[in-house]
């Protein structure tokens, strides 16, 4: 017998717009993220653009991708972008350190990456290199992006086949700087970062000022730790002409235990309930690093970037060690669509975040293997959640109940209602519980519903998962509710995340 929830929808009442970069992706060059993921080579079999797998591309346009964040991660900050230009049978071969000692040939370097964002419609997130890398390396990429062909950046970039500037709109000042970045101390970053801001110029006079201008995001915290957040927000406030940032990134995965040993499949319910416990701290690590900001930016002009998130689980057996490669079940899609509710909620303060990684990297929303590519069940929270782009966050209230396992005790439904950028009404309802339906009550004070519908992912097993021979055990399926009297009752199966728009 379903439980009953009640869910009232405060829908005169407007909050925050839920910024659609929340639904920003993460490539670095680790394991197979890059060279099999994206790039194949124009000479593959493999149907490419230019070398970019096409099957790829088009996955990611389908869930209109706002941003992508690359090189890394701890990659970035041992790129030297001049070994990624130029003739591909020029380019030196480096080893990539960070991740399992993998041959680095550089075939994919900066042209071809905003060749990617180009073919996949997004924004360029770029990650400059602050650990390894000097003022001069890192503002000659900046020119070497977005002059114009009056210097010999811009005609360098000419040369290797665009001749228009690229655009720039995010910019990172160093990755982890805590740890894999240079384990520096907060004072000494501050230091470092106001002088990357000041010298990692964008050339481009559309990308100077106004709505295109480039965003600037320094390093920030790791979890709860409030060093770095007290260290950049004060910098910040003392900021003068001659420099500024202009975001502030966490970064915060779900990863119970270290090292990650937790398997991505054939799981069972103490490593569910466990796992989905872990993720709701990113609750209050986000009110945390909130107040702090506050603190020193009250009218909140400086965004919160969380640009990297997502489940760190055992790497699949059997594949390279340090390739950071696991499946993906129902359970991670559960945790995305939690992660980005909670997103939804601090939207004032959070406006931007990656998923780590993109593809065939941890949490990923694309696996491949030579030819063969499969969609993984976060890969469809991600398209349910279109709605969610831009949307303008409306207050809901209801009591979430509770779903128990062992000594865990967690909200069994969660719910954010939103108003797309064309005026219609969303619910997205969770139901994490994995054993027990709920008959979801929704009324939407004041307004007359005449119908809902959307769609649900749920499946057999909170560990089911898609592979490339049975792709489609994670997908969506529409649901809709019964309207009577202007109210919708809508059964949410067990185990499952729903997007459902409501029609007066
Ligand atoms: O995403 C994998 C790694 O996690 C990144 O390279 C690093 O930034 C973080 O520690």
């Amino acid at each position: 017998i379903a439980q009953d929830t009640r869910v009232t929808i405060e829908a005169s009442r407007g909050g925050s717009t839920i910024d659609r970069n929340i639904f920003g992706q993460f490539a670095e060059h680790l394991g197979t993220g890059i060279y099999d993921g994206v790039w194949v080579g124009p000479d593959s079999a493999i149907p490419n653009v230019r070398g970019i797998r096409t099957d790829v591309v088009e996955a990611l346009k389908a869930i209109r991708v706002p941003n992508v964040r690359w090189p890394g991660g701890c990659f970035a900050d041992e790129y030297h972008w001049k070994n990624g230009i130029g003739a591909p049978s020029a380019r030196r071969a480096t080893v990539n350190a960070n991740w399992g000692g993998a041959i680095e040939p550089n075939t994919f370097g900066t042209d071809e990456f905003m060749d990617f964002v180009d073919q996949v419609g997004t924004e360029a997130y770029i990650s400059i290199n602050v650990g390894s890398g000097t003022f001069e390396e890192a503002s000659e990429w900046l020119a070497y992006m977005t002059a114009d062909q009056r210097s010999a950046a811009g005609k360098e970039r000419a040369a290797n086949g665009h001749s228009a500037s690229y655009r720039i709109k995010y910019l990172g000042l160093g990755n982890e700087t805590w740890g894999c970045g240079g384990n520096m101390r907060p004072e000494h970053y501050t230091d470092l970062m106001k002088r990357f801001a000041r010298f990692t110029r964008n050339y481009n006079p559309a990308q100077q000022s106004g709505a295109d201008v480039m965003q600037r995001i320094a390093v920030g915290p790791t979890d709860d730790d409030p060093a770095y957040t007290e260290a950049v927000m004060k910098a910040w406030s003392e900021r003068d002409w001659s420099w500024s940032i202009e975001g502030l990134s966490l970064h915060s995965y779900t990863v119970p235990q270290w090292p990650p040993s937790l398997p991505s499949t054939n799981f069972g319910e103490d490593d569910y309930a466990l796992i989905l416990s872990t993720t709701l701290k990113m609750d209050g690590r986000l009110a945390k690093h909130s107040a702090i900001m506050d603190k020193y930016d009250p009218e909140k002009k400086v965004p919160l970037f969380v640009d990297e998130w997502g489940v760190w689980l055992a790497e699949t057996p059997g594949t390279p060690q340090g390739f950071l490669q696991q499946q993906n079940s129902l359970r991670d899609a559960i945790l995305a669509g939690l992660n980005f509710n909670i997103f939804a909620r601090h939207a004032e303060r959070v406006r931007g975040a990656n998923i780590a990684q993109m593809v065939n990297v941890l949490q990923s929303l694309i696996l491949t293997d030579g030819a063969k590519m499969v969609l993984t069940p976060t890969y469809w929270i991600h398209k349910m959640y279109l709605p969610m782009q831009d949307a303008t966050f409306i207050p809901v209230r209801f009591d979430p109940g509770s779903y128990r396992h062992g000594d865990i005790v967690l909200p069994a439904v969660d719910a954010v209602a939103m108003r797309d950028t064309s005026g219609r009404l969303w619910l997205s309802l969770i139901n994490l519980d994995p054993r027990q339906d709920r008959a979801i009550a929704i009324d939407a004070a004041g307004l007359d519903l005449k119908r809902a519908g959307g769609e649900v992912l749920t499946a057999p097993n909170v560990n089911s998962i898609n592979t490339f021979d049975a792709p489609d055990t994670v997908a969506p399926k529409p649901i809709s509710g019964t309207v009577r009297d202007g109210k919708v009752t809508i059964n949410l199966p067990a185990k499952s995340v729903a997007m459902i728009a409501l029609d007066q």
